[in-house]
């Protein structure tokens, strides 16, 4: 008797148990994590979102003329580092999104490369190899706009995407680009796998300050 009620104990437990991995591996554990933000301002186009302070680890690919071969050449080498080549041999989980930074350079432009870095690591993530030329990145709190787009990012759209986000700035801030920090330099962010062929989501993001009554900091 006594028997039998144990061995029901541990179904029930085991069912349980097997209920709670379930729920957390939907639910929690296989979530990607992201960088936390809060959205200011909203219009059909464009969104204003409030980002908190975030770390990110960045590939440098400088005086580049293809978005896409140097987020292809930057990526390569974030993925070695969340792949183990650091001096912990630390495997990191897949957040998002990947950023490529744009910024004019001589003779090209700067593409910067971006994982976002989990809080956990905060107080000091693992070295990378040092062939892989990477740099941390911490950002303080900062406003950015934003313009989403499908498909695949590709250098004949990017630019396009990022003048779209321009126009649609300068009606809400009503020709006063004054708010945006370096109107040359924007960012484009993608959050699937790219063996993911439909369904993908990618943001162009550019920094504005001076939405200070929703929050934004002023530079
Ligand atoms: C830009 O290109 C010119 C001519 O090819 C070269 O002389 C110059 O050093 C380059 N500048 C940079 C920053 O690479
Ligand atoms: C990496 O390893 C060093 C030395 O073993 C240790 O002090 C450090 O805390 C580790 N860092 C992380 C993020 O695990
Ligand atoms: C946007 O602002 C953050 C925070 O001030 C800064 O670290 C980052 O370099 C800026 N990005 C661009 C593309 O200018
Ligand atoms: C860029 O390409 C994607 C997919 O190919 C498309 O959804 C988007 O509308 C294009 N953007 C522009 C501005 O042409
Ligand atoms: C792409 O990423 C976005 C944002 O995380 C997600 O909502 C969407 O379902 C993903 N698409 C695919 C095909 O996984």
């Amino acid at each position: 008797m006594e028997r039998k009620q144990s061995w029901l104990f541990l179904v029930l437990c085991n069912l349980r148990f097997a209920i709670l991995v379930f729920l957390c591996s939907s639910c929690f554990c296989n979530a990607t994590e992201s960088p936390q933000y809060k959205v200011v301002h909203s219009e059909s186009d464009v969104e204003i979102r409030l980002y908190g302070e975030s770390s990110w680890v960045s590939a440098l690919v400088s005086d580049a003329t293809s978005f896409e071969k140097s987020t292809k050449d930057g990526f390569h080498r974030l993925y070695q580092y969340i792949h183990g080549s650091n001096l912990n041999s630390s495997r990191f989980k897949m957040t998002a999104p990947i950023l490529t930074s744009i910024t004019p350079s001589a003779n090209g432009s700067d593409y910067f490369v971006r994982f976002y870095l989990s809080s956990k690591y905060e107080g000091g993530p693992p070295q990378p190899y040092p062939e892989l030329n990477l740099l941390f990145d911490k950002w303080k709190s900062h406003c950015v706009a934003v313009r989403q787009f499908s498909g695949f990012a590709k250098d004949d759209n990017i630019s396009k995407e990022k003048e779209a986000l321009v126009t649609s700035l300068d009606n809400i801030l009503s020709g006063t680009t004054d708010n945006m920090k370096d109107k040359n330099s924007y960012t484009v962010a993608q959050y699937n796998a790219s063996n993911h062929l439909s369904g993908r989501l990618n943001e162009v993001w550019m920094n504005v300050s001076g939405f200070t009554a929703e929050g934004c900091p002023s530079y």
